[in-house]
């Protein structure tokens, strides 16, 4: 991956849209669930992976670890970085492909991050076996993603219906789990140019991450709380209290 990757088209509009912060949906579902599963980080050297615009990035600095951002991307990279300027924070901005860092020293890290991008990582069995060399031992990795059961993009839909006595039943339809595929997505409503997604399966990862020596210590599902509720609408909110739309896993070098 050289090019930039398929963010790197829509890394203005994908600025404009999270903030220095992070988008609503990031902020008040994702994050929460991150760092519920990654425990204390102050004093920690952290690696977060796929970091765009550097949102988590910030968060992990601001509860005291000592953090790289790598994005694929060099336009996010260089909005992150000016994000830097004008806060600084200590953190280091450096433009990579996940899968491969050869410029980062093995064992180099206590913990690697991965918020919402193994999903869009076109060589994740790559990205986990860096993040395998890259961690210390006894170190660990936490990822969220889109939850591949439930959230596939061209693979699963969402179904509200409505019975005669107006209770509604929420459910999932999905058509497409069980291979790897690639898909063009539009992750933002308004999104300048499609973004990939490329499914894997559940038992992909815990493969990927066994294979590895990362051993699973952690597999946690986002759901919405009062906070989330009082920012989205009622369907959303009934919808993600049902079915998870974000998976985390948490693993550990033995
Ligand atoms: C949904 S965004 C991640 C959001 C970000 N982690 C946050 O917390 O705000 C996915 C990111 O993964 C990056 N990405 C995709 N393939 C990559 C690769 N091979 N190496 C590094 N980053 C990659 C994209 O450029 C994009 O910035």
């Amino acid at each position: 991956m050289t090019n930039g990757g398929s963010f790197e088209a829509i890394a203005d509009f994908w600025d404009e849209q999270v903030g220095e912060e992070g988008d609503d949906f990031h902020r008040l579902l994702v994050r929460p669930a991150l760092l519920r599963v990654l425990g204390d980080v102050s004093g920690l050297d952290v690696l977060d992976l796929g970091c765009a615009n550097g949102a988590t990035s910030r968060a992990l600095a601001d509860l005291g670890a000592r953090v790289t951002g790598v994005d694929v991307s060099a336009r996010l990279i260089e909005l992150a970085r000016q994000r830097e300027a004008a806060r600084p924070r200590g953190v280091r901005y450096l433009v990579g492909d996940a899968a491969h860092l050869p410029d980062l020293a093995d064992a180099s890290f206590d913990r690697i991050t991965a918020s919402m991008v193994l999903m869009d990582i076109e060589d994740a069995e790559g990205t986990i076996r860096e993040v395998a060399r890259l961690l210390r031992p006894g170190g660990r990795f936490v990822a969220t993603l889109f939850h591949p059961c439930f959230q596939i993009p061209e693979g699963s839909s969402w179904l509200i219906e409505q019975d005669v006595t107006d209770e509604q039943w929420i459910s999932v339809r999905v058509w497409r789990y069980r291979e790897p595929f690639a898909a063009s997505t539009i992750a933002k409503s308004g999104q300048p140019a499609p973004t990939m997604n490329y499914h894997r399966p559940l038992s992909w990862y815990a493969l990927q991450l066994t294979a590895n020596g990362l051993l699973i210590d952690a597999l946690d599902e986002a759901y919405p709380d009062d906070a989330f509720a009082e920012r989205f609408p009622d369907a959303t909110v009934r919808r993600l209290s049902v079915i998870p739309a974000i998976l985390v896993l948490g693993a550990r070098k033995g």
